[in-house]
């Protein structure tokens, strides 16, 4: 089974061919609903995208070369296409509007307006610092020192877009580590002290045309990785998927509760690692998680969430409240379909903490439009007894549009 690319580096090598001057291909580029929500906004913007298969070839506008739109840019469900994008939009000498879908409309934007403007980007947000917002030219645009505030990769990652068009070097200090793919990709350098790592980008930065190879998304492999674990009897080979070290700890993790999962054929590109992943169904407990570990794990949640179900202990998730901004309100949406499972479910403002009771016959899960949340109670579905079933399923098509082939595909 061929696990498609992964989301986060799709998003970036489309946005980074977009500036880049000339021709780039992706190879095993994602074509979800999100990251074509990427793809249109650059094609708005005056830049010529083609798909073939999961090649993408951008012809790159270079450095001051995207043009205005003439509609409101779309970001669909995608909180990367919006706050990537801020961060380059922020910083031309033309207007822009950004929209998204509902969920994404209420999704948190000040963290992304305050350092921008902090940079002198001229940007008007809704009410409540949501979607829409809108970009005006600004003469007084500057580099500046940031410390992120929150441990998010698309905060850093919209400081560091718009560090490229700054005069002068932009500095990000980031005390507890995320996802490190824009870093990869734009080669920018990292000190490390005592208060964590400092990103720093400047024009030199600016990306190249180039071609990409994007390795196979590990969040998405996550999902078919627990069933094979606990399915009883069941090996399963996944090729090529992701195990960079700011993403690669939902494997370490489901090592440590006793997962039998080896990493073979370890290769780089683009300074992203990947591997053949070789699964082998095992009997898991439960384990204490450092809060470290939170950023790494932050969208495997809900699928770790049934393997915690399975195994033995009580799952515990804490010091995640980040999960209430995600693409629904992620610790609500898993608490209220265990509690409709009938499982032991206690809710905290940072977490939940999940264990066996009683369990209800065929049960009914709520997607609540979330593609991770509707993902996670089909595989749970599928380990039941009697089965179950999961309402508003599409947007499944968010991250992974071929999840039910695949996952009938691995099914002997
Ligand atoms: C992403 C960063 C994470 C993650 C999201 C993708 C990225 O979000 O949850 O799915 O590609 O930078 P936050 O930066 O909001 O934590």
């Amino acid at each position: 089974m061929n696990i498609p690319g992964d989301k986060s580096i799709s998003h970036r090598a489309v946005m980074f061919a977009s500036l880049a001057n000339g021709k780039s291909t992706i190879k095993n580029c994602l074509l979800s609903e999100d990251v074509l929500s990427t793809i249109n906004c650059f094609r708005q913007l005056g830049v010529n995208i083609e798909i073939n298969k999961t090649t993408v070839t951008v012809w790159g506008k270079g450095f001051g070369g995207l043009t205005k739109s003439a509609k409101p840019l779309n970001a669909g469900n995608s909180g990367t296409t919006a706050r990537l994008l801020s961060g380059i939009l922020a910083m031309q000498n033309f207007e822009s509007t950004l929209i998204g879908d509902s969920s994404l409309s209420k999704r948190p934007m000040l963290r992304i307006i305050e350092p921008l403007k902090m940079m002198g980007c001229n940007i008007i947000a809704s009410e409540n610092n949501t979607l829409p917002l809108k970009f005006f030219p600004s003469d007084n645009l500057h580099s500046i020192e940031y410390k992120l505030p929150v441990a998010s990769a698309q905060v850093k990652s919209a400081v560091l877009l718009a560090g490229l068009f700054g005069n002068g070097t932009t500095k990000v200090i980031e005390p507890i580590p995320t996802r490190n793919h824009t870093e990869n990709l734009l080669q920018l350098n990292i000190d490390e002290n005592e208060k964590g790592k400092i990103i720093s980008v400047s024009r030199e930065n600016y990306p190249k045309a180039q071609d990409y190879f994007v390795p196979s998304d590990i969040s998405t492999a996550s999902f078919f990785i627990v069933l094979a674990l606990l399915t009883p009897g069941s090996n399963l080979v996944l090729k090529n998927i992701l195990i960079n070290d700011t993403r690669n700890a939902v494997l370490l993790l489901l090592q440590e509760m006793g997962a039998s999962i080896e990493i073979e054929n370890i290769k780089i590109s683009s300074a992203e690692k990947y591997a053949d992943i070789f699964v082998h169904s095992s009997k898991l407990h439960n384990v204490i998680m450092d809060k470290e570990i939170i950023p790494n794990i932050i969208d495997e949640i809900p699928i770790l969430s049934i393997a915690g179900y399975f195994a033995e202990g009580k799952f515990t998730i804490r010091n995640a409240e980040e999960l209430r901004k995600k693409e629904s309100d992620r610790i609500f949406s898993i608490y209220e379909n265990f509690k409709i499972l009938g499982a032991n479910v206690e809710e905290f403002q940072d977490g939940f903490t999940i264990s066996k009771n009683h369990e209800n016959s065929s049960p009914t899960f709520k997607s609540f439009g979330d593609h991770r949340i509707a993902m996670s109670f089909a595989v749970l579905s599928m380990l039941l007894k009697n089965g179950g079933k999961v309402e508003n399923f599409e947007s499944v098509s968010i991250s992974n549009p071929k999840f039910l082939d695949q996952l009938s595909s691995i099914i002997a």
